[in-house]
């Protein structure tokens, strides 16, 4: 089969090479007993890889390896206690792999793809839509009415806050860093919009009526210190990411001012270890979806063979919403 792989770490565009490889077994690394196996139709790009390609991500494999997190697809076949079956469209996370036309997911990071999404969609939903359900609601306890201002808000995770966000009932604010951006947070559902590069913290206080209940970020960075300073009371900043490239530190004589909170949200290494979790995860999201407020917005599709564009567009911060790889033509 045709494969996309990290041959060396001198990414992205030159760690990447086109190659013929075998089909995975269905057994997958991560997990014991079978997994499922997914004939790839698209496949998500998503920052993790480009730091992949230099080997500066945690997860660090032997090269030459196919990366590739996660897919929209059709099974080709499943295990018993999957809760999907052969023939089923489904969003997998695969963590490695999925740049190629068949994948292997652990049997519980299978799920089934809801009529109203497509594959792209599919290869969207998963890491994004989790992470931001995970960290909204399971770490940062946000409640009906809460405010949530997201940075990154056009970037894949940043969407997904957006989407989940409203969809159990908060107030979004988004901040980005251009026009084209600002359309993409709206069209995610932010109901206000500021700029990263403007006086950001002071407009959200303002629009939140004295201060945010809760802050997303995927980016961390200079702008950390102004987060913790947009709280209210009892307000918390989810620590998702960190695209802007410095680990931001705490002087926590600041939380205990403001009794504020920093809550760490690391969805993978998590919910790998408590499989039942992602089936909690995977109904809350399909409720969203029936509930329209999820919907992953697709920003750019290239063919597997381009995966180097897809990279260098996410490496050079002009990605918006999620980054597809189109594997093979959707089925009818
Ligand atoms: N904790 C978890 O479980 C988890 C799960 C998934 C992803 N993540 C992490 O979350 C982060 C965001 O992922 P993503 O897929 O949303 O990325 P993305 O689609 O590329 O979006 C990231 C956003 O970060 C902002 N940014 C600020 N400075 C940047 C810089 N120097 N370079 C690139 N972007 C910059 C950009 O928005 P503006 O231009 O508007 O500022 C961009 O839209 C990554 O670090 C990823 O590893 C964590």
């Amino acid at each position: 089969m045709k494969a996309v792989q990290i041959v060396e770490l001198s990414g992205p565009r030159d760690a990447l090479k086109l190659v013929d490889v075998a089909e995975p077994e269905p057994s997958h690394p991560s997990t014991p007993g079978q997994g499922v196996l997914v004939e790839v139709h698209a496949a998500g790009v998503s920052f993790p890889e480009v730091l992949q390609t230099r080997g500066q991500y945690q997860v660090k494999p032997e090269v030459p390896f196919t990366p590739g997190s996660e897919v929209g697809g059709i099974v080709k076949s499943a295990p018993e206690d999957a809760h999907v079956k052969a023939g089923d469209r489904v969003a997998a996370f695969c963590m490695l792999g999925g740049w190629a036309e068949v994948a292997v997911a652990p049997a519980f990071f299978a799920f089934a793809l809801p009529d109203e999404l497509d594959f792209a969609h599919g290869a969207g939903l998963v890491l994004n839509y989790h992470t931001a359900y995970f960290a909204l609601q399971m770490r940062g306890r946000l409640t009906e009415g809460e405010t949530v201002l997201v940075h990154g808000a056009a970037g894949g995770v940043g969407t997904a806050a957006l989407q989940v966000a409203r969809g159990l009932g908060a107030r979004t604010i988004a901040v980005v860093s251009s026009d084209e951006k600002e359309r993409v947070a709206r069209e995610a559902g932010a109901e206000e919009v500021v700029r990263s590069d403007g006086p950001w913290k002071d407009q959200a206080k303002e629009i939140s009526g004295g201060g945010v209940d809760v802050v997303v970020d995927p980016v961390g960075g200079e702008r950390f210190t102004d987060s913790l300073r947009s709280l209210r009371e009892g307000g918390r900043v989810i620590v998702v990411g960190f695209t802007g490239g410095a680990i931001p530190e705490v002087r926590v004589n600041r939380l205990l001012l403001g009794n504020t909170e920093v809550i760490g949200a690391g969805w993978g290494a998590y919910v790998l270890r408590r499989p039942e979790l992602n089936v909690e995860i995977g109904q809350a999201i399909d409720r969203l979806i029936a509930g329209g407020f999820v919907r992953p917005i697709v920003g750019a599709r290239f063919p597997l063979e381009q995966a180097a564009d897809a990279l260098e567009l996410i490496d050079g911060r002009g990605a918006t919403g999620k980054v597809v790889l189109d594997v093979a033509a959707p089925a009818l």
